[in-house]
């Protein structure tokens, strides 16, 4: 008995417990060692109760030309990831998901900060879910398409971009409108995790050396004592 239970907490915390965010789509993964996570607040965890208003994560896939991304926010309009050239909502190539379980491109220009629609290209695998009160996604974006126009970021090393997260304004007609709220990050980032070491945006790793130790260490001592 003390054997299945010690697995079972074992694989629990391989498998499934913060901060593995295991009831996002996709969305395995620990931030700040296979993936790189943005969120609001910082280092928050969209599997603990009352612990996240907006959380975003992407990695890079094995062929190294697509990212997959996870957004989550406890909306019910829509949660969107914005890839900025001016550290603020203008000039930024922004994809939202919705309650209506679509994903959206759209822009907003140099120089103001109203969001025009965009045909929704370089977008695959798409997986969008609402459900009591939350929108969680999944999606890939090509890191770059050189046939398109240059609304569509490059996200390719060198570059750099600020992440911004906005959620909770409106959608109509699969188009998104004033958010109620947003945050940005402190800096550019490179999304592309080949130049992306030491971006700073990985608040959870700490965590797991110690809480691995203790999961085993706790299971060796049930195994030991039944
Ligand atoms: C979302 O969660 C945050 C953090 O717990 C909370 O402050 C906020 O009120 C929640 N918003 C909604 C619309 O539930
Ligand atoms: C992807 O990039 C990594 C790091 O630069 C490299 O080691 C790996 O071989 C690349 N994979 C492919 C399929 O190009
Ligand atoms: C690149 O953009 C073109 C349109 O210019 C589009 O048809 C094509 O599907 C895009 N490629 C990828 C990989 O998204």
């Amino acid at each position: 008995m003390g054997y299945i239970f010690a697995s079972v907490v074992i694989t629990a915390y391989l498998v499934c417990l913060p901060p593995v965010h295991c009831m996002i789509t996709k969305d395995t993964g620990v931030c700040g060692s296979t993936k790189s996570c943005y969120s609001i607040p910082d280092g928050c965890n969209p599997d603990v109760a009352g612990s996240c208003r907006a959380f975003s994560s992407w990695s890079l896939t094995a062929d190294n030309t697509s990212l997959l991304i996870n957004l989550w926010s406890n909306t019910t309009t829509y949660i969107a990831l914005g890839f900025s050239k001016s550290g603020e909502m203008k000039d930024s190539d922004v994809y939202a998901c919705t309650f209506d379980m679509e994903v959206l491109r759209s822009r907003n220009e140099e120089d103001e900060n109203d969001n025009f629609p965009q045909e929704l290209i370089g977008v695959t695998n798409p997986s969008v879910m609402f459900d009591q009160g939350i929108i969680s996604c999944s999606f890939l974006r090509v890191l770059e398409n050189d046939t398109y126009d240059d609304t569509f970021f490059d996200l390719t090393c060198p570059n750099k971009y600020t992440p911004i997260l906005a959620w909770g304004g409106a959608v109509r007609d699969s188009r998104i409108f004033e958010h109620t709220d947003r945050g940005h990050g402190h800096e550019e980032i490179s999304f592309d995790e080949r130049c992306s070491s030491g971006n700073g945006l990985h608040p959870s790793t700490k965590l797991h050396g110690p809480v691995i130790f203790f999961a085993l260490l706790s299971s060796f001592l049930v195994i030991f004592f039944q």
